[in-house]
C-alpha cells in the first residue's frame, strides 16, 4: 500500500485551520474542502483516462488532451464526514458520479455499522473509485467500505482513498487487507486515545462540520 502525504504549504495551512479547536464550523468545512481538493488533484494525476483530439483556437488548430467524458470517476463519500473533502470535487474532476454510503462507529465498541448504501449492484475492475473519509482511526469503517466495493467487482488497484488525518492502526490494517491501495492524506498522526480518537487529530469531524 502506498500512503501519499503531499508536501504542499497549502496542505499545512488548511490542516492547521482544521485542527484548531476554535475554528468555527463554516471555516472548518472550507479548510477540509480545500484539503480534499488538493488531495484529489494528487490522486488523479496521470490516472484519469484521456482522449486526444484537435481543437480550433481563435487563430489556429491545436492538438489537445481532455478527460474522457465517457468514463466518470465514482466518488464514494462515507457519511457524514466524508462528504466534506468532496465539496469541491466537481471543480477538479470533469466527469464523476457520486454513490453515498453511511457508516457510524459505535462509541464504545468502535465497530462500524452501515446505515445507508447507495452503491450500484456491480462495478468493473476498470472503474475508477475515490473513497472519502477524513478520519482513518481504527480503520474499521474504511475496511468495511472497501470490502463492500471489492465484493461488487471493484479492483483495489483502481481505488484511491482521500483522508485528512490517518492513524497508524488504520494504515497497518488497510495495508494488510489491501496491499495495492493508494491512500492520500494531509497528515499521519501518531496515535489513538483510549476512546478511539486520533491524537492530535481534528476532534469529531462529522460533528464539527455538521453540528
Ligand atoms: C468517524 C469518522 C470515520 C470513522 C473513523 O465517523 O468520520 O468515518 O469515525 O473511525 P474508524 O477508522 O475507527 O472506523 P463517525 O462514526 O463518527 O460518523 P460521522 O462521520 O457521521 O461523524
Amino acid at each position: 500500500m502506498l500512503v501519499i502525504v503531499p508536501p504542499h504549504v497549502l496542505v499545512k495551512h488548511n490542516l492547521a485551520i482544521a485542527r484548531n479547536k476554535d475554528t468555527p464550523s463554516g471555516a472548518f468545512r472550507a479548510a477540509i474542502g480545500e484539503l480534499g481538493k488538493i488531495l484529489i488533484y494528487e490522486a488523479v494525476r496521470d490516472w484519469l483516462p484521456t482522449v486526444d483530439l484537435q481543437i480550433e483556437t481563435p487563430v489556429g488548430v491545436a492538438d489537445a488532451t481532455v478527460v474522457d467524458p465517457t468514463k466518470p470517476v465514482a466518488l464514494v463519500p462515507i457519511l457524514r464526514a466524508g462528504l466534506v473533502p468532496l465539496e469541491q470535487a466537481s471543480s477538479v474532476i470533469p466527469v464523476s458520479i457520486t454513490y453515498h454510503v453511511g457508516y457510524v462507529r459505535d462509541e464504545e465498541t468502535l465497530e462500524a455499522s452501515l446505515y445507508l448504501n447507495k452503491l450500484p449492484p456491480s462495478f468493473t475492475p476498470e472503474d475508477q473509485i475515490i473513497v472519502s473519509d477524513p478520519m482513518l482511526a481504527t480503520g474499521g469503517t474504511m475496511i468495511a467500505c472497501l470490502k463492500d466495493l471489492v465484493s461488487r467487482g471493484a479492483s483495489v488497484q483502481n481505488i484511491r482513498v482521500i483522508s485528512i488525518v490517518a492513524a497508524p492502526p488504520a494504515l497497518t490494517k488497510l495495508g494488510d487487507e489491501f496491499p495495492g491501495l493508494k491512500v492520500y492524506t494531509a497528515m499521519i498522526d501518531p496515535e489513538l486515545n483510549d476512546v478511539g480518537y486520533i491524537i492530535p487529530g481534528l476532534g469529531d469531524a462529522g460533528d464539527r462540520a455538521f453540528g
